[in-house]
């Protein structure tokens, strides 16, 4: 029998696929299209040029840490925080982090759809895991309600974008809950940094700056470049961070990247159009599949899935516009389950509007070509 990954591996080296000039693609992170901006590029090679391309151990002997702490420095006045940690990826953060904040009777509550590193981090924490459906308001109060005995810590954790949907979470909400319970809420804000709250994230669109006591981010979606982060507002919790396993057992992040990343945020503050061309593209893109009839779910941000709940119709689908010059992430098993299974799209500030016209109508075209695959979209 042959597993959908083998599908997946074999389609990817199909001839069509080869052979295809790739025009659109919407499969990045790169929201802000800085991953291969030259001002990045540059401030990477003179770190290079200095400190060699590794930073050579952890943080306690790394070489060129000055960069990651004036990264630190520089992210912690962009996010309106304290205290900023870096670490080696968004990944890094979420499960150095957790365990920080919970551990042995605590419960750690996450929304279901959180990214799998939140919940490798609450895991590994120890703590109790619970989980309540996917933005599911009434049933988290019911979770906090039932975890909450005024003895343990409760943490609650969300991302702030969903990464499969590209949905808001209901902050508000959610620190409501927290608040009336006592319990902490930490946002992992990997898609709405750069994006959301003119580029400070979701916390900040929703002005609880001061009300959300970690926040985690990426430096590898809008920022173009990879390493990761978390935001505190206790030095007490970045004492205990400092001795986190991503802290003391991995290799730090290499100074030419915290010196890209510190580039990319010049960019991202020097050029505020680029968050507003972002929108543009968005909405085009979002727009445009919604009036072709093809079910796009609740996305209200630049992450535009294609919903078909059916992994061959994914494969199928994401195969073709491949073929036609548009690149989409096709999410099937086992990145989700089966009946979850999608195109994701992304839009960029570096897409054109042609470019997005044309990737919406390729994908229309492909869709009302599989057979059903139109009527499919439109009843779920
Ligand atoms: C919500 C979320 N959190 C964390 C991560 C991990 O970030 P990184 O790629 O920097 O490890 C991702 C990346 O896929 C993500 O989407």
């Amino acid at each position: 029998m042959t597993t959908e990954r083998q599908v997946s591996r074999k389609a990817a080296r199909s001839p069509i696929v080869a052979a295809a000039a790739v025009t659109v693609d919407l499969s990045s992170n790169d929201y802000l299209g800085l991953r291969n901006d030259p001002r990045v590029r540059a401030a990477a090679i003179r770190a290079i040029e200095r400190y060699g391309v590794g930073s050579g151990g952890a943080r306690d002997v790394a070489v060129g840490m000055g960069l990651v702490h004036e990264l630190e420095q520089r992210l912690a006045l962009y996010k309106g925080v304290p205290i900023v940690r870096v670490t080696q990826s968004g990944y890094a953060a979420n499960i150095g982090i957790i365990p920080v904040l919970v551990a042995g009777d605590d419960v750690v509550i996450l929304d279901r759809q959180s990214h799998r590193s939140s919940a490798d981090g609450a895991t590994l924490s120890g703590a109790r895991v619970l989980t309540y459906p996917h933005a599911d308001m009434a049933a988290l109060a019911e979770a906090v309600h039932f975890a909450a005995d005024g003895k343990h810590r409760v943490l609650i954790v969300t991302d702030g974008v969903f990464g499969m949907s590209g949905d808001i979470a209901p902050l508000p909400r959610i620190v409501e809950i927290a608040e009336a319970a006592g319990a902490e809420v930490m946002v992992d804000d990997a898609h709405g940094s750069g994006v959301l709250g003119h580029g400070r994230g979701t916390v900040a669109h929703f002005g609880l700056v001061e009300r959300i006591s970690v926040q985690v981010g990426t430096a590898s979606k809008a920022m173009g470049v990879l390493g990761g982060y978390v935001t505190m507002f206790s030095e007490e919790i970045a004492a205990r961070f400092a001795d986190s396993r991503p802290m003391t057992h991995s290799t730090a992040l290499p100074p030419h990247l915290a010196s890209a990343c510190l580039a990319a945020l010049d960019v991202i503050e020097a050029e505020p159009e680029r968050n507003d061309l972002l929108w543009a593209n968005r909405h085009r893109l979002a727009d445009g599949l919604a009036s072709a009839g093809i079910d796009i779910g609740p996305s209200q941000t630049p992450i535009v899935p294609v919903i078909l709940r059916d992994p061959a119709l994914a494969l199928e689908l994401g195969r073709r516009i491949r073929a036609r010059g548009v690149i989409a992430g096709i999410l099937v098993p086992p990145k989700v389950a089966p009946h979850e299974a999608r195109l994701r799209l992304i839009a960029s500030a570096a897409h054109s509007p042609a470019e997005i016209d044309f990737a919406v109508s390729v994908i229309a075209d492909a869709s009302r070509s599989i057979d059903g695959t139109a009527d499919r979209s439109a009843r779920v």
